[in-house]
């Protein structure tokens, strides 16, 4: 029997060695080892043997039961590796990973969109700094230091007098110095404000609109923003002009359109007033015509700051502004 389990060992190891397949090794570990195998049957005809072969053939068998699995194992792990080496793991029939396509952000969709109708009524685009001096965003907009009007924005300085522009509206006298009327343009760009909620972001999107020249009446305001929200809209589209304040315009109107969430029943986007607004506008001030030394009496002009984020989320049925900066590509591959 000492015999007998020698030459099982030789056997056993042979044939692992010779395994070629994960399967091939299952087959070889069940016959040496499983409940009926070799090495079990060998273990239970122990107790034929004389009683003093007994110990000796019984730790004999335990000590290569040992052994066998060990060398399993590591033919396992061989036949493993070698399929990771070759290429017997790729199959070239299998269909491509798609390449995601990339789109606008809805934001840069909705800001040309608004661009490209005022282009249509005649208006130019002017850029203007998104870092701009305390002059162009408050003085020259007859906003002086410490005059309560500079709390209507939560400004971001970046020293005494540079701040994140808290508006487009600088880039009324920033194109006013530059010529003469009749002027008819247009500044988009991001704006920047200390301000967090379902319908503001610290930074958003306006896009400033000015129209200068002999004549010009709040009539022409009233007809051209109109247009403008029947064309991005539809001509179904409500809007009412609600008289407002601001210190660079006089007199002064906020827009607000029907919310188009709710149809105007209120709802948690519009505060439950049925409206909501998406700009500010007015008659250009006298104080900032003298400031860029225009004549007063010569010339007037309206002007007006519309959110392009607002009018993206009336647009898209969207109910949260923040939305749009969260970078979710599930959101924004919908545009
Ligand atoms: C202004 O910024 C004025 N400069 C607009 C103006 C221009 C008036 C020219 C007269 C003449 P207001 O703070 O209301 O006004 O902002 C204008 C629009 O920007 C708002 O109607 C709203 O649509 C949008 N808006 C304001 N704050 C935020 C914010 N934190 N997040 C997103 N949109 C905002
Ligand atoms: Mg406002």
């Amino acid at each position: 029997m000492q015999n007998n389990i020698v030459d099982i060992e030789k056997e056993a190891i042979e044939s692992i060695a010779q395994a070629k397949s994960p399967d091939q090794l299952e087959k070889l570990s069940i016959k040496y080892l499983g409940r009926k195998g070799v090495l079990t049957k060998f273990l239970r005809d122990i107790s034929s043997l004389p009683i003093e072969e007994r110990p000796g053939a019984g730790k004999n068998a335990n000590i290569l039961k040992g052994k066998l699995e060990a060398v399993i194992k590591k033919a396992f792990l061989k036949l493993e590796e070698d399929a990771d080496k070759g290429d017997a793991g790729v199959d070239v029939t299998l269909p491509g990973r798609p390449l995601q396509m990339g789109s606008l952000h809805p934001i840069t969709q909705v800001a040309e969109e608004i661009c490209d109708i005022f282009l249509r009524l005649g208006f130019d685009i002017a850029e203007s700094p998104e870092v701009e001096t305390d002059y162009y965003n408050f003085e020259a907009l007859n906003i002086p230091k410490y005059h309560p009007a500079r709390d209507m924005q939560d400004t971001f300085y970046v020293s005494e007098n540079i701040v994140l522009r808290t508006h487009t509206s600088p880039s009324q006298p920033r194109t006013m110095e530059k010529g003469k009327p009749p002027i008819r343009i247009i500044s988009p760009g991001k704006v920047f404000r200390c301000d967090s909620d379902i319908t503001h972001t610290p930074m958003f999107n306006q896009v400033e609109g000015l129209m200068v020249d002999k004549n010009i009446s709040f009539g022409d305001l009233k007809g051209i923003l109109t247009t403008f929200i029947h064309q991005f809209f539809d001509k179904e589209t409500s809007l009412r002009f609600r008289p407002s304040f601001f210190p660079f315009t006089e007199p002064s109107a906020e827009v607000d359109i029907r919310c188009v969430m709710c149809k105007g029943k209120g709802c948690r986007i519009c505060s439950k007033t049925g409206w909501l607004e998406v700009l500010g506008s007015g008659m250009v001030h006298p104080a900032v015509f003298e400031k860029v030394g225009y004549d007063t009496d010569k010339y007037t002009g309206f002007a007006f700051g519309m959110g392009i984020e607002r009018l993206a989320m009336l647009k898209f049925g969207i109910d949260d502004i923040r939305k749009f900066y969260e970078n979710d590509i599930r959101f924004l591959g919908q545009f």
